[in-house]
């Protein structure tokens, strides 16, 4: 197993700024994500867990990391599996002991095997343990089986009295992105922003819905990434089905095309969602509804700044959506009602962003003390408004129904203002029609050529 390419000093500076907070008298304690089956003997790729990746860059099944603040020679105790030539044959090779010292940063480490043994008297000394109840409950009666094993000892044993979340430390050192986080986001986005080209070239009327998912799943493999969600193909109505992943319908001509679709590369995720006519042309209506979606889209990103709140990029997308609707007469009465009974909730039923990182919704609080946080550079959002009117929606006519559109971009919150990683991929309805135009030349000159 490699080393991440972020290096192991930002690993080693992550445990750093864990360790301070946590102080003397904590231990942290962080498990590896299980090995899942899939169906019977086949297990599902394995992902690491993102806490555990994060302070650990460590990739492999079957470790726990134990983080002591303080303890004399060792402060940073990996357990991991031993090297086992015969397993490694069918498995590929282990890190082992030496190698989570040697290439993770490890101050000490041992077989996993040993942890009953060993882990308690780790925690001895510890007045607080730092672990995230509830992910992983297997794990957590093991972690509370430890701490028992202090307390059936009696005598001078002293044991922990405190459990403590480590979300809310180690999340919020998540939701702000280092410098060398950004530039793997970059590298991830940019992946992402040649598959939506790509795809965005090759739509015919006719294909099927996971024949572009294939041009995904290509593009994203042959840069070294990974699907970060599975992808949303949705043609016509099935735009209108927020986390549609069947992509098993035919494309209409006539019909809109929503793709949400992101990669993820050394552990950090792009989420990218863009809408196209399927036929290459939008119709009056497709279009009308379209250049909503982008206004408020803009509109949203113009309020991605320092000091700004967690909700005004919402706010500025509701307004736009719901001034938009009420034009088209898609809803009725005064801006100000409208937008106070929330009105576009309708059309419009989720929220225009989410944290992005790790993990595609990623963590970090949104709210602070009942207030909406404020955004900070280096926190990286999405901006995703939407509109989506399904076949059969009462009261609507017949002109508007079978639309969905969304627009995500990936944003990162600067010290100025923000920086958009995924504008590469074109938003606005002309350029992507001319994007659909030149593909559909590339084809058929291709065809001729054959
Ligand atoms: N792809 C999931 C989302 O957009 O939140
Ligand atoms: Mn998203
Ligand atoms: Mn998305």
């Amino acid at each position: 197993m490699t080393a991440s390419r972020l290096g192991q000093k930002e690993f080693s500076r992550r445990r750093r700024q864990l360790l301070r907070m946590i102080g003397r008298g904590g231990a942290a304690v962080l498990p590896a994500a299980p090995v899942r089956l899939r169906n019977r003997d086949v297990e599902y790729p394995y992902r690491q867990d993102s806490d555990f990746y994060y302070l650990t860059g460590f990739a492999e099944p079957d470790a726990v990391a134990v983080l002591i603040p303080g303890r004399g020679h060792a402060e940073y105790i990996l357990f991991c599996r031993e090297r086992d030539p015969a397993r490694e044959t069918w498995d590929g090779p282990r890190a082992g002991q030496e190698g989570a010292v040697a290439q993770f940063g490890a101050d000490d480490a041992f077989p996993i095997d040993d942890i009953d043994d060993i882990l308690p008297g780790l925690l001895e000394s510890c007045e607080r343990v730092y672990h995230t109840m509830g992910i992983h409950p297997e794990f957590d009666s093991r972690v509370i089986g430890w701490v028992n094993t202090l307390r059936n000892r009696g005598g001078g044993t002293q044991v922990p009295q405190e459990f403590v979340s480590l979300d809310h430390l180690l999340h919020d050192m998540r939701l702000f992105k280092s410098r060398s986080e950004q530039a793997a986001m970059r590298r991830s986005a940019k992946i992402g922003v040649a598959a939506h080209l790509r795809a965005m070239r090759s739509v015919r009327p006719g294909m099927m819905e996971y024949e572009i998912e294939a041009e995904f799943l290509h593009e994203f493999r042959r840069h070294g990434a990974e699907p970060s969600y599975q992808p949303i193909v949705g043609g016509g109505g099935n735009a209108c089905v927020l986390h549609y992943i069947a992509n098993d319908a035919r494309l209409e001509d006539g019909d809109l095309l929503l793709i949400d679709a992101g990669c993820e590369l050394d552990y950090y995720a792009c989420d990218i969602t863009r809408t196209m006519p399927v036929n290459g042309r939008f119709s009056e209506a497709q279009r009308a509804i379209y250049d909503i979606v982008l206004e408020a889209h803009q509109a949203a990103i113009a309020q991605v700044q320092p000091g700004n709140h967690w909700n005004d990029p919402h706010d500025a997308a509701v307004r736009v959506v719901t001034r938009g609707l009420k034009r088209l007469g898609l809803l009725e009465g005064t801006l100000a009602a409208l937008i106070r009974d929330e009105a576009c909730k309708r059309f419009f039923m989720h929220k225009t962003g989410h944290w992005l990182g790790m993990d595609v919704h990623d963590v970090g609080d949104y709210r602070v003390e009942e207030h909406a946080r404020q955004l900070e550079p280096g926190m990286v959002m999405t901006i995703e408004p939407g509109i989506y009117i399904p076949d059969g929606l009462r009261g609507v006519p017949k002109r508007w129904q079978g639309i969905g559109v969304r627009i995500e971009d990936d944003v990162v919150v600067t010290r100025d203002g923000h920086e958009v990683l995924t504008d590469g991929v074109p938003v606005d309805a002309d350029e992507i029609e001319a994007v659909m135009a030149a593909g559909l030349a590339a084809g058929r000159s291709a065809g001729k050529a054959a």
